[in-house]
């Protein structure tokens, strides 16, 4: 049997990743972990509990309550993907709210939950097969990752994309506003103190800025079967 390997997606947000990891590990019959959705509900659970007033986060609190939140992926037969529950609850289209898009970056930059998920993460991807994305999954997550992608996009094209989602969905707003969420935390996540985004030195670059999904799938595909033969 082929040795089923760990693969670290990271980048700025909205480059694709997501939609990446998923194909991917969809072609490769791996498990996928989207780790900013996990973020995502933290950060939900917060605005939720009033522990982000006025936008700022109540650090001491947040930290008190992090053994009360639990979050856990479960597989949506109808979608066929893997939604984000906290607490027992499918909070999968919340989190993608812009309220939580909003304050996601500050809670993120909060040195005990990222600890908390981190181990949370690795217990995921104790047995290899897996596909996570995120910002730390290659420098902190998995360190040592067989195989480690960095995907990258011009702002104003993953703006764009956002902002068509987000109109899918129905949700109110300007191509401006997503375009300045976006700028702000590609800003906040890449200059924060704790695990940065940063292009770990062995990461192979995809800029997925003229690329449909399918050819970032070819690519992506092709490094991880060269991986996979190798390892
Ligand atoms: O990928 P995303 O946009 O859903 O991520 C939401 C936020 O969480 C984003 O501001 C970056 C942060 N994040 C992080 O700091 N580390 C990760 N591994 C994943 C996401």
């Amino acid at each position: 049997m082929q040795k089923k390997i760990t693969i670290a997606i990271d980048g700025y947000s909205s480059c694709g990743k997501s939609t990446l990891a998923k194909a991917l590990a969809k072609e490769l019959e791996y498990i996928f972990i989207d780790s900013g959705a996990m973020y995502r509900g933290v950060t939900l659970y917060c605005l939720r509990n009033g522990l982000l007033p006025e936008g700022i986060p109540a650090v001491a609190p947040i930290e008190a309550t992090l053994e009360h939140i639990d979050l856990d992926f479960k597989f949506n037969p109808e979608t066929k993907q893997a939604d984000l529950y906290l607490n027992g609850e499918n909070v999968e289209e919340l989190i993608r709210m812009p309220e939580v898009a909003a304050h996601v970056s500050k809670i993120a930059a909060l040195k005990n939950v990222r600890h908390k998920l981190v181990l949370d993460q690795r217990k995921m991807g104790m047995n290899g097969g897996i596909v996570m994305d995120g910002r730390d999954i290659g420098s902190v997550v998995f360190p040592t990752a067989e195989l480690k992608l960095f995907i990258t996009a011009l702002p104003e094209i993953r703006a764009q994309r956002r902002y068509k989602e987000l109109k899918e969905k129905k949700v109110e707003t300007s191509f401006e506003e997503v375009l300045e969420n976006l700028r702000e935390r590609d800003y906040l996540d890449s200059t924060r103190t704790e695990s940065p985004l940063v292009q770990t030195p062995d990461a192979i670059v995809i800029d997925t800025s003229d690329l449909t999904p399918e050819e970032q799938l070819r690519i992506a595909l092709n490094y991880a079967i060269e991986k996979t033969q190798n390892a």
